[in-house]
């Protein structure tokens, strides 16, 4: 039997890893790293080359990977998944299961473009499967749109600003989007959507170039890259304020709207 005491310590050290963003066992095997400790003196740490660049932390490091030149070399989207899949520059890949690229059809005239993958979606490989997914399916569908459609007019194709899932599903840092947005503007490109929806603040931020907050940007058509593209508020945040449903209705049918006259 575990006394208190030891009970108490383990779970102490559970609280930690959680807090660290440790919330998932990623191996099969248990690994007890706390027997694997190394009395030798610590070797001085060689000091890092331009050759061998950590994952970027600052500006200057972020010029390491130059993730402009690395979309913009990609001319199809199974190039660009393989790019972002082969990225080795951003320490959310670490932790990581999958790289999360895209599901629905990439035909669609309607691209939408959410945040980053949580649990489930860093699980399945896939966006918005979780249960903010499952009603952005039902408020898509209310309008007549379907990830599942062929036809381009009624399907749907869905990304996210961040192809791996962050710690604890806390935002993305202004680090992690300046280095991933390139690889987003090209998957646009590639995709050529018809009108593009940005869900939630960070991916509104990123692409609407503001800092305007997503209950004020919300329903605010603008352009990204040239392409019309309207805010909505993320389903996650309509699970939590179910009151701002009503606000998320009348976006849809805005977008419904501009839709039927295209
Ligand atoms: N939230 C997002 O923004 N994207 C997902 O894929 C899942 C949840």
């Amino acid at each position: 039997m575990i006394d208190a005491t030891q009970f108490d310590i383990d779970l102490a050290l559970l609280d930690w890893h959680l807090e660290l963003g440790a919330d998932e066992a990623i191996g099969e095997t248990p690994v007890n790293r706390y027997e694997q400790v190394d009395l030798a003196p610590p070797t001085p740490a060689p000091a890092p080359t331009p050759a061998s660049p950590a994952a970027p932390a600052s500006g200057e490091a972020r010029a390491a990977f130059d993730t402009t030149s690395l979309a913009k070399a990609c001319h199809s989207l199974d190039a660009l998944r393989a790019a972002i899949e082969s990225f080795e520059g951003c320490s959310l890949k670490k932790g990581a299961r999958n790289t999360v690229f895209c599901d629905g059809n990439p035909a669609a005239r309607v691209m939408i473009i959410g945040e980053a993958p949580g649990r489930e979606e860093d699980r399945a490989g896939k966006p918005f499967i979780g249960s903010a997914g499952q009603l952005l399916d039902r408020m898509f569908a209310a309008i007549g749109l379907s990830r599942l459609e062929e036809a381009p007019e009624s399907a749907l194709y869905i990304t996210n600003l961040l192809p791996w899932r962050p710690p604890q599903n806390r935002d993305p840092s202004p680090e992690e989007t300046a280095l991933m947005k390139p690889f987003l503007l090209r998957h646009i490109e590639l995709a050529q959507p018809g009108f593009i929806i940005t869900m939630g603040n960070p991916s509104t931020k990123a692409l609407r170039d503001t800092n305007i907050g997503i209950t004020k940007m919300r329903g605010q058509w603008g352009e990204v890259l040239g392409i019309p593209s309207i805010p909505l508020l993320h389903p996650a945040y309509l699970l939590r304020s179910p009151e701002k449903k009503r606000l998320a209705w009348a976006d849809l049918l805005s977008l419904r709207t501009r839709l039927e006259k295209a």
